[in-house]
């Protein structure tokens, strides 16, 4: 199964597309992890990415693009992957799109997770990130097991530093501007499915595992 997770910060793609890979065997390709991995290891690409990040804008497509295609290429997506947070504009869908055709394949399923702007601003504001497994928590809604530390690896928690007020509604402002115009284009390719992300966490695991088993 090859899918994407498309939805605005803080709609729970992270959240979500770490249990579906999990449950379905997927691999979780993230394009925010990689690039936040990349600015912690202090290596070319996460100089390229680290100030766009820091302000809530888009990395540019051929820094990402590169990135996210060269990631497919490792073996554990060849049996299908779960895409989060890519593609974020039409190029990157089209670029994503012309990868696969080039394999004879091509995506399943669109899978769009839809939250009131209110719930983000309140999910963004009390996450933590485990700096090792880019595992997302949440203070109030999904607490580690021990405070600070991330219950699968043990990492230390922190709070992303573009999960500030300002770059929250930069962020929120860029999704509309650039990534809800995928929502037609995948529309327009009969793939797209919208869920609503409101409901806990393991309410909305049960509903997308639902809708991709009846595919
Ligand atoms: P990225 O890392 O992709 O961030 P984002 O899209 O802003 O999304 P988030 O990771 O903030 O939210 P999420 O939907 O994963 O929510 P989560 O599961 O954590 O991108 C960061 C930056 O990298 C971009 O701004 C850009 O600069 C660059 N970048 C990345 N990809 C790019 C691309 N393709 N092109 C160009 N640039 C790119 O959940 C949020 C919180 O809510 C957590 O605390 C969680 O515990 C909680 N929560 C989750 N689900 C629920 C629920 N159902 N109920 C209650 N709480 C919940
Ligand atoms: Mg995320
Ligand atoms: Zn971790």
């Amino acid at each position: 199964m090859r899918l994407v997770l498309l939805g605005p910060p803080g709609a729970g793609k992270g959240t979500q597309a770490a249990a579906l890979a999990a449950e379905l065997g997927l691999a979780h390709i993230a394009s925010g992890d990689l690039f936040r991995e990349a600015v912690e290891r202090g290596t070319e690409l996460g100089l390229q990415a680290k100030s766009h990040m820091e302000q809530g804008k888009l990395v540019p497509n051929d820094i990402t693009i590169r990135m996210i295609l060269e990631r497919l290429q490792a073996a554990d997506a060849r049996d299908g992957f779960i895409m989060d947070g890519f593609p974020r504009n039409l190029e990157q869908a089209q670029a994503l799109d012309e990868a696969l055709s080039q394999k004879g394949l091509a995506l399943d399923k669109v899978v769009c997770l839809q939250v009131s702007t209110e719930e983000l601003v309140r999910r963004l504001g009390g996450r933590w990130v485990c700096r090792r497994c880019q595992a997302p928590y949440h203070m109030v809604n999904n607490p580690p097991r021990v405070a600070g530390k991330c219950d699968r690896c043990g990492g230390e928690l922190y709070q992303r530093p573009d999960d500030t007020e300002e770059t929250i509604r930069k962020r929120l402002d860029v999704y509309l501007a650039e990534t809800a115009p995928l929502l037609n284009y995948y529309r327009g390719q009969g793939k797209l499915v919208e869920v609503n992300g409101t409901p806990g966490v393991e309410a909305v695991s049960r509903e997308l595992l639902s809708i991709l088993k009846r595919r």
